[in-house]
């Protein structure tokens, strides 16, 4: 029998969870969206995300920008964020526009707001193990899902195909550590990987983190895996739009123990994972 492991619930007791611990403060967590350009589908989580912030009470600011902003003027922002009490966390919403450095602008965030998980010192907290830095959401929502499907990781194989700097590289890293539920042994598998499938089908647990819609089958499975679908692909056919993972679900679902689903899955747990960032952030400064 496959279960799903239904994100949706999981990200929704999450975001009760914090609601209840954020209306008892006197003073609320508050998170800044940076959004620069028109990108449809940015907007749509930064939609998102405000609405998770809205649900738990969190403050939250935006600042859409022109697509043509300076560089220099998206880091003044930034610094005055950086700044300001009422603020927490600052998330500016990636990909950028080819003329801004995303390393610059990471970098900039000071790490104590840095509620992605993206800039050098958490991504280093992460490797590390330490706890007192912040886990970026993607990575930081599958420990959580697996956690909740009380699967423990113990001695586990588990190939993530995918090497980015967001899921991929510290899920891994996040994964290995030598702490319950965790201690892994995690294989990175990647478009320049020979005979990916073979290193597919040895997983216990499979990540699918590549961007490319359907890309996993049956062929890739071992009988009995766990398969975690990270993708969000936008796929039209017969003039329909829909979202689809990077795993065929139809395809491979009856193969597997635990499968997650998409739409459902992995993301609303990312934006779970930042709202506790925010709410952590909030606490971290109280202190
Ligand atoms: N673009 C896609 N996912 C993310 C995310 O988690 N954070 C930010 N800032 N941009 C993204």
């Amino acid at each position: 029998m496959t279960e799903l492991i239904d994100g949706k619930q999981i990200a929704s007791e999450i975001r009760l969870s914090l609601k209840s611990k954020i209306e008892k403060l006197t003073s609320k967590p508050g998170l800044a969206f940076i959004l620069i350009g028109n990108d449809p589908a940015s907007h749509a989580y930064v939609k998102m995300k405000k609405k998770g912030c809205l649900e738990t009470g969190i403050h939250s600011e935006s600042f859409f920008l022109d697509q043509n902003i300076t560089e220099q003027e998206l880091l003044d922002l930034i610094q005055k964020l950086n700044k300001d009490p009422k603020i927490h966390g600052i998330l500016v919403q990636q990909p950028l526009p080819n003329h801004i450095s995303s390393k610059k602008v990471i970098e900039t965030i000071n790490a104590k707001k840095d509620v992605d998980g993206f800039h050098p010192i958490n991504v280093g907290k992460a490797l590390l193990g330490e706890e007192d830095g912040f886990f970026p959401c993607t990575p930081f929502g599958i420990l959580r899902l697996l956690k909740a499907a009380n699967i423990d990781l113990t001695g586990k194989h588990v190939v993530i195909i995918g090497r980015s700097n967001i899921v991929g590289k510290p899920l891994g890293a996040m994964l290995i550590q030598k702490k319950p539920f965790l201690n892994a042994t995690v294989t990175y598998v990647h478009s320049k990987t020979k005979d990916l499938h073979m290193h597919c089908k040895m997983a216990d647990v499979l990540v699918a983190a590549i961007g490319i819609a359907h890309f996993v089958k049956k062929s890739f499975l071992k009988p009995g895996a766990i398969v975690i679908d990270v993708g969000i692909n936008r796929v039209t056919s017969e003039e329909k739009s829909r979202i689809v993972g990077d795993v065929d679900f139809d395809d491979v679902h009856d193969m597997c123990s635990y499968i997650t689903p998409v739409p459902g899955g992995v993301g609303p747990m990312t934006i779970a994972m930042l709202l506790e960032n925010t709410y952590k952030s909030f606490l971290m400064t109280c202190d």
